[in-house]
This record gives C-alpha cells, sequence and structure tokens, in this order.
C-alpha cells in the first residue's frame, strides 16, 4: 500500500491560495455534460499528496450573482460590514463567504416574517407550511429568485444571519505527483441548470469551472487525505470501476504505476453518457493501453443505444475472468455515484461470485463484503 500524506501547515482552517493553471473541456460539443480537467499550481507551498487523496476547494460565489442580488436587497456593494480583521465591503463578503446559489430556509423564513399581511404573505406561508413544497422551492430558487417573486429589503444585519456560509467540496485527485510535480488535476462536472429563467452554476464546480482567470485568481485549497483509498503494492493486480467523475483517481493511479514501473496489471471500467463526446481521458487511456500501464479498458456508453449499458454490464459480461483476477488476489477499487452506481456494482461482484465462485448467494454476499472488502481489504470504495 501506499505511504499515508505527511500533514501539511495547510488545511481546511488555513487553506493555501494556490492558482489554476490550466482549464479545459473533457467533454466535446454535443455532450449533455460540462466535464473540465482542471490543473491547480501547488507553487512553493509544500505540499504533497498521494494518489487516492482528495483536494478541499473553498469556493467563491461569481461577482456577478452579488451584484443582480444587491438592488432586491436594497444594499450598495460598498456597505461597510464589521469583521473581525476591521470593516470589509458586503459585496466582497458576500463573493467570498456565503452560499448564494441556493436560499437558504432560513431566509424564507425570515422574509415571511418581516412580509406585510396580505395575499404574498398568505401565499408563502402555505409553501412554508408544507415540508415537501418547501423542499422544492429552495431546491430551485437563489435569493435574486425569490426576492423576484416577494420582493422585500433587508439591512445587512438583517439579511447576512439568513444566509448560510460557504463550505469546502472536495474533488479526487486525478493526477500523480510523480507525474506532475507542484500540481494537483482534477475532472470536474460543472453543476448547470436553468431555474425560474436564470442560468445557475453549482456553488464549487461553477467557479472552478468558469469562475477564474488562468495563472490569475487566488483559489484556496488543502489536501484532505484519503484514510483507506490507497493504491496497493506495485506487483499488485487492479481492477477498477470509475464512471463519469469516478475516473479522476484512476488517471492518478495509472500515471503512478506507470512512472514506478508497476509489474502488477490493471483493469480499468469506465463509463459515461456518450462515446464521441464523453470518453474523458480517451487518447490517455489508449497509450496507456499501448504501453501496457493499463492491461485491460471496458468502457459502457450508456445513451449510445436504445437500452442502458453501464459498467456492471461489462463486469457481467467479463464476470468470469472477474472473478479470476479476484481469486488471484486483485484489488477492486469503485470510484464516483454513490446513490446508484456504487450500489448497482456492489450487487454485481455479489452475482459474479455467486455465478463464477459458486457460492450461495449467502456466502457470496459474506466473500464480497466481509472477506473482500474487511479482512483482505481489497475492496475499496470512494463515493460520493
Ligand atoms: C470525496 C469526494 C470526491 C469527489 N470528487 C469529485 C470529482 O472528482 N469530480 C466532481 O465533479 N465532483 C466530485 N465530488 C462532488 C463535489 O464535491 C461537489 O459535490 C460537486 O462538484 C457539486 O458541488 P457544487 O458546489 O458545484 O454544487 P452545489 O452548489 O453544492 O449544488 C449541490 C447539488 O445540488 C444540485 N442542484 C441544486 N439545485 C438544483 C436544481 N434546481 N436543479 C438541478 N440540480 C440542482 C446540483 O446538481 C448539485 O449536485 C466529490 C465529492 C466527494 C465527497
Ligand atoms: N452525490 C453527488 O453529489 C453526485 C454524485 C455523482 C454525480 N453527481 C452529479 O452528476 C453529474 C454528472 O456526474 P458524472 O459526470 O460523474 O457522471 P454520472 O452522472 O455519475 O454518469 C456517468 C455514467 O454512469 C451512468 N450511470 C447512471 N446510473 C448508473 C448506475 N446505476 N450504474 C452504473 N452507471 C450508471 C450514466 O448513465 P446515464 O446518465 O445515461 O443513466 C453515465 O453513463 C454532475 O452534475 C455531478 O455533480 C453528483
Amino acid at each position: 500500500m501506499s505511504t499515508p500524506t505527511p500533514p501539511s501547515v495547510y488545511n481546511r482552517a488555513n487553506p493555501f491560495k494556490a492558482q489554476i493553471t490550466a482549464n479545459y473541456s473533457l467533454t466535446s460539443e454535443g455532450s449533455a455534460k460540462d466535464t473540465r480537467h482542471v490543473v491547480v499550481n501547488l507553487g512553493e507551498s509544500g505540499i504533497s499528496y498521494v494518489p487516492g487523496d482528495s483536494l478541499g476547494v473553498v469556493p467563491r460565489n461569481f461577482p456577478s450573482v452579488v451584484d443582480e442580488l444587491l438592488p432586491h436587497l436594497g444594499l450598495a456593494p460598498e456597505t461597510p460590514v464589521d469583521q473581525p480583521t476591521g470593516p470589509v465591503a458586503l459585496r466582497d463578503l458576500l463573493i467570498n463567504q456565503y452560499v448564494l446559489n441556493r436560499v437558504s430556509k432560513k431566509f424564507v423564513k425570515g422574509l415571511l416574517e418581516k412580509l406585510p399581511e396580505g395575499e404574498k404573505k398568505t401565499q408563502l406561508a402555505e409553501i412554508v407550511g408544507n415540508e415537501e413544497a418547501f423542499d422544492d422551492y429552495v431546491f430551485t430558487r437563489d435569493y435574486t429568485d425569490v426576492l423576484i417573486e416577494y420582493p422585500h429589503q433587508f439591512t445587512a444585519q438583517e439579511f447576512l444571519p439568513l444566509a448560510n456560509k460557504i463550505a469546502p467540496r472536495l474533488y479526487s485527485i486525478a493526477s500523480s505527483p510523480k507525474a506532475h510535480p507542484g500540481e494537483v488535476h482534477l475532472t470536474i462536472a460543472v453543476v448547470n441548470y436553468t431555474t425560474h429563467g436564470r442560468a445557475k452554476y453549482g456553488l464549487a464546480s461553477g467557479y472552478l469551472g468558469h469562475g477564474q482567470e488562468p495563472n490569475k485568481s487566488e483559489v484556496p485549497v488543502y489536501i484532505q487525505p484519503t484514510k483507506h483509498f490507497h493504491m496497493p503494492a506495485n506487483e499488485a493486480n487492479i481492477i477498477m470501476v470509475g464512471p463519469g467523475t469516478g475516473i479522476a483517481p484512476f488517471r492518478a493511479f495509472l500515471e503512478h504505476r506507470a512512472i514506478e514501473g508497476a509489474t502488477g496489471q490493471s483493469w480499468l471500467f469506465f463509463g459515461d453518457q456518450k462515446k464521441a463526446t464523453d470518453f474523458l481521458y480517451e487518447n490517455e487511456f489508449s497509450a496507456m493501453l499501448e504501453k501496457g500501464t493499463l492491461t485491460r479498458l471496458d468502457t459502457a456508453f450508456s445513451r449510445d443505444q436504445a437500452e442502458k449499458i453501464y459498467v456492471q454490464n461489462r463486469m457481467q459480461e467479463n464476470g468470469a475472468e472477474l472473478w479470476k483476477w479476484l481469486k488471484e488476489g486483485a484489488y477492486f477499487y469503485v470510484c464516483g455515484d454513490a446513490k446508484r452506481m456504487a450500489k448497482d456494482v456492489h450487487q454485481k461482484l455479489i452475482d459474479i461470485a455467486q455465478e463464477h465462485g459458486g457460492l450461495s448467494p449467502e456466502a457470496a454476499k459474506e466473500y464480497v463484503e466481509v472477506t473482500l472488502a474487511k479482512t483482505e481489504k481489497r475492496y475499496l470504495k470512494d463515493v460520493y
């Protein structure tokens, strides 16, 4: 197993201000997605990491989001707000410290209290009083959407306690420090959607994907060392399942193994919507196949045909071989969507243990969940 990352002076409470030096699209025109490769330069920070670690990023809002909101609040951008370090202009404070891409429930409740009696107040009270309607209401709206529907002015002292403070987001590191010294590479699926006639970005993915001027802006970052998602010894065989952005740590693993001259075999399962537009890092993986860094690559493009084909379908088709790898000591890694993909892949492993290992349903479950995952620690997940 790779050695854990040594502690750094930079952490969640004290992030390093890094620069983004490259940012390009991994998906091509016609894709339903906007997935980007982002290179973060660690400068003179001395920050180190190992494949399997994640990068913590403290995002900010687009200034345009704040500039759109302030007139609805009835507040001037330069309004001074007392902070422990001295007064700060409201515009800067909002850009750097408050989540503005989604309205908070406490703000909607605060607004309801302030609205004068009448039709609008009754209407909003009905929404707030119904849990499901309230969840739906805040899911699709930001502060500007709400203030367009229910105009009302706030002082800075009234507004700020009703908004949520920004929290960092984690991104799986997609690079080996041996291949890219002083850099961290990320694979970011930019969240974007239009609701109530206004386009919105996910806070951190929008900031990283489209809120930066390369080589200019400062991005607060820190390493979140992994507790369990370490690479195995170089002689070990590895099976990696990483659809979508789940591919990120496996690019790091493969780059690392190539530089270290790993003798173990590597088998990658990748999937995304369409081969023509969403085959992330296709050229890199083709080159790795040619060089032998990658022994096998099985892809599942879900929307290239009428029926969905997912990574677990490819596992099923190659079940006998996959079972052979596992019995011979291969490590099995999964990264990406926790809600659906990782659950289905988990079940597929159990099915394969039954079908190709001849195990009963109970024994197959025990083999995957206890022997592989806990006793031998050869089944590792980084899912979100
Ligand atoms: C360990 C770990 C590793 C990760 N690695 C990666 C990685 O390598 N690459 C990657 O891209 N992500 C990764 N993530 C996810 C990442 O941390 C963020 O959660 C993701 O980028 C979304 O954050 P955001 O700030 O852009 O969106 P937020 O602003 O936090 O939005 C949150 C979510 O709400 C949804 N949403 C909100 N309102 C609406 C609406 N009206 N309509 C539709 N959707 C809506 C968005 O789809 C989004 O998923 C990882 C997470 C963890 C925990
Ligand atoms: N919990 C989270 O915050 C979270 C986790 C993962 C992704 N996301 C969001 O989803 C968006 C895209 O993410 P992504 O690029 O990483 O890809 P993704 O949405 O995870 O999709 C990658 C591939 O997995 C397929 N897939 C869907 N359901 C599956 C299942 N049950 N089993 C196996 N494969 C399955 C998809 O197919 P189809 O789409 O054709 O069905 C697609 O081909 C982003 O906006 C991202 O932020 C959020």
